[in-house]
């Protein structure tokens, strides 16, 4: 039986200032949990801490800044003995073919490996001082299931949610000795600022407040994969058993219909 968020935790998130991660936070803060939040625009932070002030932190840094995050790493010692990290902070950027631009595969890298591999530079000492105590001590990094198939124009976030993805299983082979859990949460659409600017339909969209049901009850049971909507992933991993010489001409065939879809409405 997991002990996770059984007696009131420590937890920093990052991202809590919208969408899944804002959820996540109210979620906890209800269920009496002390939390340090991150993100970068203050009032944001500010306006969530005001719900709970006793039991909340804002800690503003932007998660691609090292130095930024050093910053606030006093903060989080301060808070006290951190039982559980939930990296979420992340972008998604699409790519236009006939305008290639690299950089925005190396916006999407950038925020969401090398940013939350920042994040680990002041979260695992803080997570091992607690596993040395005994006490379970849990990382949970916000993935997608997005680059469970090739969709088009997704070459920058599906890579980078693959790479953290393989970055993710791998901490958690290295730190399984340790006591470490490392979680990944692979989300479907989730209705939030991010998805709000896409201009295509999002099957099984679930709002913000049902992935952070889904998340927060998969970290109870003491879950180290979670993923959501069922109907959603387990399409995708069905699609990804298939052949690859299928999964290509699936994939080539979404892509010219999604770019026939945008010339005609626009
Ligand atoms: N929505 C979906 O359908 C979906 C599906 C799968 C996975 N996800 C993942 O879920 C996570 C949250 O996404 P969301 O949909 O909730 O998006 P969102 O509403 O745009 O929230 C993104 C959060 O990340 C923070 N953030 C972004 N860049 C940052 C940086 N450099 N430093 C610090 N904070 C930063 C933002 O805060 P500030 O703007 O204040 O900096 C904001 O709080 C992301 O990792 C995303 O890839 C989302």
């Amino acid at each position: 039986m997991s002990q996770r968020l059984e007696s009131t935790s420590n937890i920093w998130i990052t991202g809590a200032s919208s969408g899944i991660g804002e959820a996540v936070t109210r979620e906890l803060m209800q269920q009496g949990h002390r939390l340090v939040i991150t993100g970068r625009r203050q009032e944001a932070l500010d306006q969530l801490c005001a719900l709970a002030p006793e039991r909340m932190k804002p800690a503003r840094a932007d998660t691609t800044d090292r130095e930024a995050l050093q910053a606030i790493a006093a903060d989080l010692e301060a808070f006290g003995s951190l039982d559980m990290a939930i990296l979420n902070a992340g972008t998604c950027e699409y790519l236009e073919i006939a305008d290639y631009d690299s950089s925005i595969i190396d916006h999407n890298v950038t925020t969401n490996v090398v940013g939350t591999a920042r994040c680990l530079d002041i979260a695992l000492p803080a997570l091992r001082r607690t596993a040395q105590q005994g006490r379970p001590a849990t990382l949970v990094i916000v993935s997608s299931s997005a680059w469970w198939f090739p969709f088009g124009r997704a070459e920058g976030y599906g890579a980078s949610k693959a790479a953290l993805t393989y970055f993710a299983h791998s901490l958690r082979a290295d730190l399984a000795s340790e006591g470490i859990d490392v979680v990944v949460v692979s989300p479907g659409f989730v209705k939030t600022p991010l998805t709000d600017r896409n201009d295509f339909p999002m099957p099984f969209l679930v709002s913000s407040e049902e992935a952070a049901t889904r998340i927060v009850s998969g970290l109870r049971k003491g879950r180290t994969e979670i993923a959501f909507p069922r109907r959603f992933t387990w399409t995708l991993k069905l699609l990804g058993a298939l052949p690859q010489g299928l999964i290509d001409r699936m994939a080539a065939s979404m892509s010219r219909q999604s770019r026939k879809e945008q010339e005609s409405n626009g």
